[in-house]
Parts: structure tokens; C-alpha cells; sequence
């Protein structure tokens, strides 16, 4: 587990600007440790959608009355905030879409049906939530490429040493996540990037649970392509981004065609526009963007080393509590983690955990966390989870606690 130290976080006073965390649910304050699904807004990325719509709504690049230039600079403003908060060295290689699927899909459609031959392998891990398992293999079908799998150790670590035999000069594309949803464990990327690319692979990496809590370096890992979803880190849903590099952008085809990713439309031929353009077809989710702008600007104001403090204490502290109680068994207990923690409690249904936590306010998640094969992988059909963000404290972590051995009483 990662190093504690103490937390320089006012929690209170962050828990302030979360409106949705000050209510009661069944009669009990609510206490949200569903973060890895989905974490809770600022009062300032819901105040940026209403000001938004109230003032500035129009559609964006094509218009020249004041809206239009007021929406694009604020849309623009985001892509360059996202280059920064990842280091990217281009901000063109910053491209919006819906999420880390659409991400992970667009590479596996346009990269994959241009380069991909018969033959070709592609590498996953068995740690992948399933948007970075399906795309892949829906290409591999297509063009008959082989997927091949990197098996996980039994403290749901990646096996490194399978991996590098797994790499040969057939590999063309590695794609890994950066910390996995299910376990929590955050993986050697910059291991696997340079491993990759020593057999002249490409790597993308699937960031939806690294970017509320991990430093992100595009350059220094030297990865080809990274994926970020806007609602797993403080921001709105339905938008996120696709990094990706240049030189790789622009020898690719587009994802999909339509207005804003063309220069000029004949029925003759068409010709596309310049990047980032060519990857953003149609009119995109303009409002979202602006608001994930101000969910850049409070992770950096908070810092990620302090997040990073605060949310390592609570997970020492959930992992301790936890293993203290008769019958609950930690799922994921790799060395490396994020602020993710899966249990299991001999006897008593997945199902029945959620819904009996519910009734006193807690929400955790329930199910195979769109993994099925990593459960597979631990002979569990499902897990509980507890997924921490730094507006959570350790009173909630006890209310956990109390409300397990309140399932126990009840179910064993
Ligand atoms: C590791 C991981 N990858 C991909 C996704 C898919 O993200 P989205 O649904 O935002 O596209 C998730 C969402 O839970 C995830 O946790």
C-alpha cells in the first residue's frame, strides 16, 4: 500500500462545496463510497452548466456573434487546461468524446481497422473493466488478430513475467489500465510502455480511475494513447478525453464522419479536418467540457499528493477495519493501490449487503463492476466495494463498518 502521510486537507470545509453530500437517505446522512462509479460535483462545475446555458449557450467554432466566441473559448479553455493537467505537449492532441469507452473505442475502430493485419496480437490484461476488454475484441474478430491476455496474481497484481513473454514482434497494441476499478490496484504502466514499445507496440492506457487521484504524465510515461472520463474525476457526465499522440492522430482515419471533422465536402471526395477537429464530429457536448474545466481546476487547487494522502489514510484504516470482522475477505490487496477496496462476506448475497447498507444511508457498489473476468479470475461471482474520494472521512468508513456488522446480525 502506498506510503501514509498525514493529510493536509480541511475535509469539512471541502464537504461544503458538495451540495449532494448534505442530505439524508433513509433517514441517515448519507454516506457516498460509491467514488470509483461515479464521484459527486463541486458546487462550482454545476454552477459553470447553469451559467452556461443562462449566458452562454451556443454552438461552437462555426459561429461569429459574441455566444458563439464566448461558448468556443470556454470549450477551447478546457482543452487547454487538460493538456496541462496531463503534460501533453500538443494541446491538438487533447480530443473530447464521451468517456473512456468512446476513448477506447475510437482507437480500437480507427487505429486498429488501419494497422491491425491478420496475425497481429493485442494484449490486455485480466484486470480491465470490460470497456477495455469488448472493443478489443470486437477488432481482433474483424480483422483476425489475436487477443492475448496478461494473467493476475492472487493479490490482483498484473504478472509482469508473463507479460514479457506474452511481448513478442507480433504484438501491435498493449492496452492496460492505469489503476484498476474493480480492485483498486494501480499497475507498473511505465514498465509495460517501455517493455511495449521495445517489440515496437503501441500502449494506450485506460485512466478512469487514476485521473481524480494520481499524478499524469503523457510524456514521461511516453504512452500512445490515454483515456479519461470527466464524471470519474469531480466533472460532468458524458464527456472525457482521448490523448493521443500526434504523429499517431494524424496517420490515422477518422472515427466518425459528419460535420466540424471536415476541410471540404464534395460527392466527388471529401477531405478532413485538422487535428484535434478530425476526431470531433458533430456538434459535441459543449456544455460538460466547459464545467470539466472546473473540475481541473479544483483537483489542482487540492493538490494530488494531499488527495493522495488523505485517501491512502482511509483506505489503511477501511482495510484494517475490515479485516477485523469475522467472515469479510479483502478482494485486491496488491501493493499498489487507489482508494478502492473489494470485500466479500461469506454467507451473505452481494445483493443483500447493498440493499441492507442502503437503509442507512450507504452507498457502496454492488456486482462485478463491469469485470466479469477478473471475478472469474478470484471464484467470486461478485464483490462489494468501498471507493473512496477525498470529501470522505473515517466516521464514514466506521458507519461502514457498523452497518456490516448490522448485515451479519441479520443474515448469519
Ligand atoms: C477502469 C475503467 N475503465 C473504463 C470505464 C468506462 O468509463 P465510462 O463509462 O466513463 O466510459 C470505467 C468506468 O467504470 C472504469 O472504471
Amino acid at each position: 500500500m502506498n506510503a501514509v502521510t498525514t493529510t493536509r486537507l480541511d475535509i469539512e470545509k471541502i464537504r461544503t462545496q458538495f451540495p449532494i453530500l448534505n442530505q439524508q437517505v433513509n433517514g441517515k446522512p448519507l454516506v457516498y463510497l460509491d467514488n470509483a462509479a461515479t464521484n459527486q460535483k463541486p458546487k462550482r462545475v454545476i454552477d459553470a452548466l447553469t451559467t452556461y446555458y443562462e449566458r452562454d449557450n451556443a454552438n461552437i467554432h462555426r459561429g461569429i456573434h459574441t455566444l458563439a466566441e464566448r461558448a468556443t473559448k470556454a470549450y477551447e479553455q478546457t482543452r487547454h487546461a487538460m493538456q496541462q493537467f496531463i503534460h501533453a505537449k500538443h494541446v491538438e492532441e487533447i480530443i473530447f468524446t464521451r468517456g473512456v469507452t468512446e476513448s477506447i473505442n475510437l482507437v480500437a475502430s480507427s487505429y486498429g481497422r488501419a494497422f491491425l493485419k491478420e496475425g497481429d496480437e493485442v494484449i490486455i490484461s485480466g484486470l480491465e473493466h470490460h470497456s477495455n476488454i469488448v472493443p478489443w475484441q470486437m477488432i481482433c474478430e474483424e480483422k483476425k488478430a489475436i487477443l492475448k491476455v496478461i494473467p493476475v496474481t492472487d493479490i490482483g497484481e498484473i504478472d509482469l513475467r508473463a507479460f514479457h513473454q506474452l511481448l513478442s514482434a507480433t504484438t501491435k497494441i498493449v492496452a492496460v489500465n492505469h489503476a484498476s476499478n474493480s480492485l483498486g490496484t494501480i499497475n507498473p504502466i511505465e514498465e509495460i510502455i517501455e517493455a511495449a514499445h521495445t517489440h515496437g507496440a503501441i500502449v494506450l492506457i485506460d485512466g478512469a480511475q487514476a485521473a481524480a487521484h494520481l499524478h499524469i504524465d503523457v510524456q514521461e510515461l511516453d504512452c500512445d494513447f490515454y483515456c479519461i472520463s470527466s464524471h470519474k474525476m469531480y466533472g460532468p457526465t458524458g464527456t472525457g478525453i482521448l490523448y493521443g499522440k500526434k504523429e499517431l492522430f494524424e496517420r490515422m482515419p477518422p472515427y466518425m464522419g459528419g460535420g466540424e471533422m471536415i476541410k471540404e465536402v464534395t460527392f466527388a471526395k471529401t477531405t478532413y479536418n485538422d487535428l484535434p477537429y478530425k476526431f470531433e464530429a458533430g456538434t459535441p457536448n459543449i456544455a460538460d467540457v466547459i464545467a470539466l474545466n472546473e473540475a481541473i481546476q479544483f483537483i489542482n487547487e487540492l493538490g494530488k499528493d494531499n488527495i493522495a494522502a488523505h485517501e491512502n489514510e482511509l483506505l489503511s484504516y477501511t482495510c484494517k477495519k475490515l479485516l477485523s470482522i469475522p467472515s469479510v475477505k479483502l478482494v485486491g490487496t496488491a501493493n499498489e493501490k487507489v482508494s478502492v477496496q473489494s470485500f466479500v462476506i461469506d454467507g451473505i448475497h452481494h445483493f443483500d449487503i447493498g440493499q441492507m447498507l442502503d437503509t442507512r444511508g450507504i452507498a457502496v457498489r454492488t456486482g462485478h463492476h463491469c469485470a466479469q473476468p477478473i471475478m472469474q479470475r478470484f471464484n467470486v461471482p461478485a464483490t462489494s466495494r468501498a471507493s473512496f474520494a477525498f470529501y470522505n472521512k473515517k466516521s464514514e468508513v466506521d458507519a461502514l463498518v457498523a452497518g456490516i456488522k448490522n448485515v451479519q446480525k441479520i443474515f448469519l
